[in-house]
């Protein structure tokens, strides 16, 4: 089929309301009702008769959405309707302050008013102006009373309809909404921003009004912002065969049915306290949502009573911002110390006068690495801003230096480890600073938990308490020393009498029958979590076989790759490392697989990758693995496109982000055990 074959103006037309319908099923709706490839192919043969007949081409076209030639610059307007800010409120005792004020002008008004309760978006107000049904401007909030024209740019985003689904469209509707970034677009962004070496936006809302100021319009296309509309003006009327709405609520129904997208998290509620239950309800559940929102805004739903109240000098007096719990507070940088992990890598760790944050009294932020306490340029006795975002651990997000008082030091990375003097290493490529002493106390210390835990050798007993005992009384130098212990000895230590001497030695002693699987994520190796060591002791039997394998072979198993590969040879190649190896096997520790008998029974997972994240309600990670390999499926220790479903648990981190950048399916534990036929 070649659009000149069939060239004639009523196929264009059929052919570009198609089109649009598709978009509008795709990016409002979610609910996509024809395949990519065939989208696509019948966008390129629209594109092709609009190269044919100029003069065809609708300005409601999806050709119109990809971004024209650059601005010079924008252009300043006043608003017809001005933008009006929110009132906020900070916690629901003000909520129900603000509800008495108004209800002192309107006394009649009984206690079960109807509210709207809206998701306060976290991006920027955006006012679109449609004459006679098309899409003609749209101008930035600025102060509320004028702003700039971005027309241009707001075309790109798809959610925005250029037409109206209106028979008899007004002369003129005026529609405001929410212009945002989804976060997983935000990262996107952001790692291409890093890869090209420009700076980082701080969040979702500044890259969505950084986007949205942007002069060339094809950037802003390719950066797929969104938008939700929430409130319409009709200020000639609706004209006819239209009614217009009575309540807020109506309103948010027109805006769907014109073509917007309306937030799906909208609810009619009665009295307050209803209210309040939404509030609550979105305080936990916004994290779950993949875009970011600061509240929730209140609206009374009577277009009447609204109409009745008005407004004061800045605000509404109808709606009011319920807002969430600060997530930022300044605080006072007290001290940094240096914490020495596992692998040695060093982590600085801000202490600061404490501050309420999300819900906790937080303390302590991490700096992360070197290069952040340069970037912040961080000096003792800072006054610094702290974030705790939700389940996000906390940290140091900028320092305020205009409140820094007279002659304080910067912040800077001790050049020997903290625990044990030797000289830090930080290798040219990496922004991690380490200690490389295999035998540093905190490196040991980090080692002998690590291999003590319950994926790991399982040791009953041997906790962090008794580790750090272990090692500072010199008893234990390496993980080899643990199967020598002198239960004589260890029966002087602190809190430790005979019997429990002799029960951890056996526990000990015990652990040596783990299978190889394990004793390999035991050793600690940098990327080397319980997943990747049970694919890699199952394509490489034994420490021989790994041993012997090259970092090509390693890394082409599947789920594996180079980086873990390279991290393999790079560990096995240092002298204390196979030292400690001829240790172990000498102990008699298992260093050869069994061969796994093929599972039997039914495999509901067949054919299916799966991720582990986050730490699961009831089940260890070693469980988990087991029982998805019992039915079928294969685990793989990092997310892809390839990923069937990520499994996801309590402080799950950056895989679960990136499923969700990538839409993939999620399961609870419940939801697992459902799907392998264990449901409780
Ligand atoms: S209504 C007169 N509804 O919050 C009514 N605003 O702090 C004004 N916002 O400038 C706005 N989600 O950018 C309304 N569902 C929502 C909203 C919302 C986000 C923003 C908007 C406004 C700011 C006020």
């Amino acid at each position: 089929m070649t659009a000149r074959s069939i060239a004639n103006e009523a196929h264009y037309q059929d052919l570009c309301d198609l089109l649009v319908r598709a978009a509008h099923a795709y990016y409002v709706l979610d609910q996509p009702v024809m395949a990519d490839e065939v989208y696509d192919r019948l966008y390129r043969e629209l594109e092709e008769l609009e190269q044919q007949h100029p003069d065809w081409r609708r300005p409601d076209s999806p050709t119109q959405r990809v971004g024209g030639a650059p601005a010079e610059q924008f252009v300043t307007v006043e608003h017809t309707i001005p933008l009006y800010s929110l009132e906020n409120a900070f916690n629901t005792e003000e909520l129900e302050a603000w509800d008495q004020r108004w209800r002192r002008l309107e006394p009649d008004e009984p206690d079960e008013t109807g509210y709207v309760c809206e998701l306060k978006i976290d991006g920027s107000a955006i006012a679109l102006t449609y004459e006679h049904g098309l899409f003609v401007r749209g101008v930035t909030r600025g102060d509320g009373q004028r702003g700039e024209e971005i027309t241009a740019n707001l075309r790109t985003i798809r959610s925005i309809p250029l037409r109206l689904n209106l028979e008899q469209p007004p002369a003129r509707l005026e529609i405001r909404g929410e212009a945002f970034l989804p976060i997983g677009e935000f990262e996107r962004i952001n790692r291409e921003r890093d890869a090209s070496g420009d700076a980082l936006f701080a969040n979702p809302r500044n890259a969505a009004a950084g986007t949205l100021r942007q002069l060339d319009s094809r950037v802003v296309a390719e950066r797929r912002l969104d938008f939700f509309a929430y409130t319409l003006h009709a200020p000639d009327g609706f004209g006819d065969g239209q009614p217009a709405p009575t309540s807020q609520w109506e309103c948010l129904e027109l805006l769907a049915s014109l073509g917007f997208r309306v937030n799906p998290k909208r609810s009619r509620c009665r009295g307050l306290a209803a209210v309040e239950a939404y509030f609550a309800e979105w305080d936990q559940g916004r994290h779950q949502l993949s875009y970011m929102t600061d509240g929730v805004v209140v609206k009374l739903d009577s277009l009447d009573l609204q109409d009745r109240l008005g407004f004061t000098q800045k605000f509404p007096r109808w709606a009011v911002a319920l807002k969430y719990p600060a997530e930022e507070a300044p605080s006072r940088l007290q001290r940094v110390v240096f914490q020495v992990g596992r692998t040695g890598a060093i982590t600085p760790v801000a202490e600061f006068e404490p501050v309420p944050l999300a819900g906790t009294m937080v303390s302590r932020a991490t700096l992360h690495n070197e290069d952040r306490i340069r970037e912040l340029d961080l000096h003792l006795g800072d006054t610094i801003v702290v974030r705790k975002a939700g389940e996000i651990i906390p940290e140091v997000v900028k320092v305020l230096p205009e409140l820094r008082p007279n002659g304080t030091a910067a912040v800077a990375m001790p050049s020997h480890c903290p625990e044990c003097g030797s000289a830090l290493v930080r290798p040219e490529d990496e922004a991690v600073t380490r200690c490389l002493n295999s035998s540093c106390p905190a490196v040991l210390r980090g080692a002998l938990v690590h291999w003590a835990g319950r994926d790991a050798m399982d040791i009953d007993g041997l906790g962090r308490k008794l580790v750090e005992q272990l090692v500072d009384k010199g008893l234990v130098h390496s993980v080899a020393d643990l199967y020598r212990l002198d239960p004589a000895l260890l029966a002087s230590l602190e809190r430790m009498g005979e019997k429990s001497a002799e029960k951890l030695v056996a526990a000990i002693a015990a652990s040596k029958v783990r299978p190889w699987d394990r004793v390999l994520f035991s050793l600690g190796i940098r990327l080397i979590g319980s997943v990747n060591a049970s694919t890699l002791a199952e394509a490489l039997p034994s420490l021989q076989a790994l041993e012997q394998a090259t970092e090509e072979a390693i890394a082409a198993v599947f789920g594996i790759g180079g980086e873990i590969a390279a991290s393999i040879r790079s560990w096995l190649a240092l002298a204390e490392n196979r030292q400690l190896l001829a240790d172990l096997q000498a102990l008699g520790l298992r260093f050869e697989g069994e061969a796994k008998a093929a599972p039997s029974g039914p495999q509901p997972l067949a054919g299916k990758t799966l991720v582990l994240t986050g730490t699961l309600p009831s089940l260890s990670r070693t469980q988990a693995r087991a029982m998805i390999e019992a039915a079928g499926g294969k685990v793989t220790g990092s997310v892809s496109k390839k990923t069937d479903y990520v499994v996801v648990g309590a402080d799950a981190g950056s895989k679960l982000e990136k499923a969700e950048s990538l839409g993939l399916a999620l399961l609870s534990e419940t939801e697992l055990l459902a799907l392998v036929g264990q449901a409780p």
